[in-house]
């Protein structure tokens, strides 16, 4: 009987593989500098941000944030349990997976229980589905029939009967030898404390089991047949099930669709399996939960476009607006999200009885963009004839602006925003940075059409006099790292001498990435980010990172090339003696200077000798 792995073996294990081999047999992976990078393979994107570190055996996606090491990205990947992918990751190394305590009669008993738990919710699920074909299934079969499900579709999506009375599933159950407690911690059995006494929680319902990933069965959902409340019955948390992230109907979709491009969340059990008796394999729902980050995600991963279905009542645009603040932080680029209003009194359900699949489809089809709902949302019960209306439905939508991540998406909306509000966009920026900043950090540069001089911060905010921390002012050096950092392709912009650059405490890490970047290999934040995790400069770029560039991709290179401009001309007010020491001093920092520089030196040193 199999124990526990112990730890020992699994580092040992961890110690052996690499990561970057694993990792490179299913994602095509490229070598970028100590790193290699590739397109993530847990979401949608064009560009890549997913890394993998060799020396620190990691993985890290910096679209949608996955990251782990060689163990988790089976796990996740393949969608591997944990001694799975230990036994795979051992088995490429010709290891037997040693187990601990088989003997230990505590282990053996741990073992029994969890196989025990994935056992009986499948055991209960077959017992289900035998029992809608009995006789005593007669009513729910013609409840079923009633509702116009086909015997494909209840096939398909494992439809059951509970048998009414109090101990049927029990029974069945405890003759396989699996313990009532074991019954009530995955939620088949409700135990009363006050009487002792056990029974069914699921009776006299239709059932619908809800499945994982691989199809394996992980909780219930059961409807009564009358009106009876509640009207739907589902299994409580367990250790295999979780409402907030589990979706019905997101095994069948994947079954039924190996290449899924959308899909379709709505509200029930029903429309799901109704759409699918219609040809429309896409869709899934919550269980009787709102939408969550985690549902998303998960989504998010296995397809690029998801649009939500509502009622078209003043409840489903509520429900409706959750979904969309919800979405917002998730919408990276390559990301779509649509919203769908279905006509008041209708489900999906009952509408593609009605109209039929193709008249849905083109309703999925036609969703309202993300962008349209969220102005329809802000703009709703204000006039946009007035200054005051036209500012306040600007607020709000600045307000959504700042969960979404930087993108095209959010450039095309201040773009379309401005249009609407009749606001300038650089006017829409500056407001959006100082939301971005919190109370106590106020906006830390002005985008002013100008280059930034350091002295004109100092102006802006001359008292109290506050210390200068990289998260109040930024330099035009410090700017110049942040432009490139969001935007490397600027590099180009860069003249080859760097004599411009003047000293700074982000002159080192500015210099070293211009270099980096003009070598050609760096083509996006994400890795640029990961050549330096780890430094203490990849902790500044971080920060860097974390403030978004809120111009659009057409100004950036402007801005860049204004700044040094800017430091140019600066630099050439300046004394012979203070640029020849401004060089020295770079010699002396370390810094190697490039052939104009030291040029510039030997001629200073024969122009300042001639002075004396
Ligand atoms: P609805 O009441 O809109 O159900 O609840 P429906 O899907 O249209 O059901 P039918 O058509 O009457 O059979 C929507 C979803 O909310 C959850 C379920 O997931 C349901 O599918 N729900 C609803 C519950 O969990 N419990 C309830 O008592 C009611
Ligand atoms: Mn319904």
């Amino acid at each position: 009987m199999a124990g526990q792995i112990p730890q020992r073996f699994i580092d040992d294990l961890l110690s052996r593989v690499d990561v970057v081999e694993v990792v490179g047999e299913r994602v095509q992976l490229k070598k970028a500098g100590r790193n290699y990078s590739g397109l993530c393979p847990f979401h949608q994107e064009k560009t890549p941000s997913f890394t993998v570190s060799a020396d620190k055996q990691f993985y890290h996606c910096f679209g949608c944030g996955v990251h782990g090491n060689a163990l988790r990205f089976l796990m996740e990947y393949d969608k591997l349990p944990f001694p799975e992918a230990v036994e795979q990751l051992a088995g490429r190394l010709g290891l037997d997976v040693p187990r601990e305590g088989a003997d230990d009669p505590r282990a053996q008993q741990r073992e029994k229980k969890r196989k025990e738990g994935v056992n009986l919710l499948e055991l209960a699920a077959s017992f289900y589905r035998e029992r809608l074909k009995m006789r005593e299934g007669q009513s729910a079969q013609r409840y079923l029939e009633n509702r116009g499900l086909s015997a494909e579709v209840i096939q398909t999506y494992g439809i059951g009967y509970a048998p009414g009375g109090w101990e049927a599933l029990k029974q069945h159950l405890s003759e396989r030898e699996i313990s009532e407690p074991v019954q009530v911690e995955y939620g088949l059995l409700i135990h009363r404390e006050d009487t002792g006494r056990t029974y069914d929680r699921f009776r006299d319902r239709v059932m619908f089991p809800i499945r994982d990933l691989r199809g394996r069965t992980i909780a219930f959902g059961g409807r009564v047949m009358g009106d009876e409340q509640p009207k739907y019955l589902n299994s409580p948390e367990t250790p295999v099930f979780h409402k907030g992230r589990e979706l019905y109907g997101l095994y069948e979709a994947r079954q039924a669709s190996s290449k899924l491009e959308q899909l379709v969340m709505v509200e029930g059990y029903m429309d799901v399996v109704a759409l699918a008796q219609y040809g429309i394999h896409n869709a899934v729902a919550t269980l009787g939960t709102a939408t969550t980050e985690d549902h998303l995600s998960r989504l998010f991963r296995l397809v690029s476009r998801v649009v939500f279905c509502f009622d078209g009542d003043r409840a489903g645009r509520q429900a409706a607006s959750r979904a969309l603040e919800t979405a917002l932080p998730l919408m990276i680029d390559g990301r779509e999200a649509r919203f769908l209003f279905l006509p008041e009194g209708d489900d999906p359900d009952t509408l593609v009885r009605r109209e039929g699949s193709e008249a849905f489809k083109d309703r999925v089809t036609c969703a309202m963009p993300l962008s349209e709902f969220l102005f329809e949302q802000a703009a709703q019960g204000r006039d946009l004839n007035t200054v005051e209306g036209r500012e306040r439905f600007a607020s709000q939508v600045l307000e959504a602006l700042n969960k979404v991540p930087d993108g095209m998406l959010k450039s095309l909306l201040l773009e379309a925003l401005a249009k609407r509000s009749g606001l300038a966009q650089q006017q829409l920026q500056v407001l959006l940075e100082k939301r971005a900043a919190s109370p106590k950090e106020q906006a830390y540069w002005e985008p002013v059409a100008e280059p930034m001089v350091e002295e004109d911060i100092g102006q802006a905010t001359p008292q109290p006099p506050k210390p200068r921390t990289r998260s109040q002012v930024l330099t035009p050096v410090g700017r110049i790292v942040q432009l490139l950092l969001h935007e490397p392709s600027v590099v180009s912009a860069v003249p080859e001498s760097l004599d411009w650059l003047p000293e700074d405490d982000d002159t080192p890490l500015c210099r070293d990435l211009i270099a980096l970047l003009q070598a050609g290999r760096y083509r996006s934040p994400q890795v640029v980010l990961a050549h330096f995790q780890g430094s203490p400069q990849g902790q500044v770029l971080a920060v860097f990172a974390k403030r978004e560039l809120l111009i659009p991709k057409a100004a950036r290179e402007a801005e860049l090339t204004g700044l040094i401009e800017h430091l140019q001309q600066k630099q050439r007010k300046r004394s012979p003696q203070e640029e020849y020491e401004a060089l020295l001093a770079q010699e002396r920092a370390g810094q190697k200077l490039d052939k104009q520089q030291r040029q510039r030196l030997a001629s200073l040193v024969v122009e300042l000798a001639q002075r004396f």
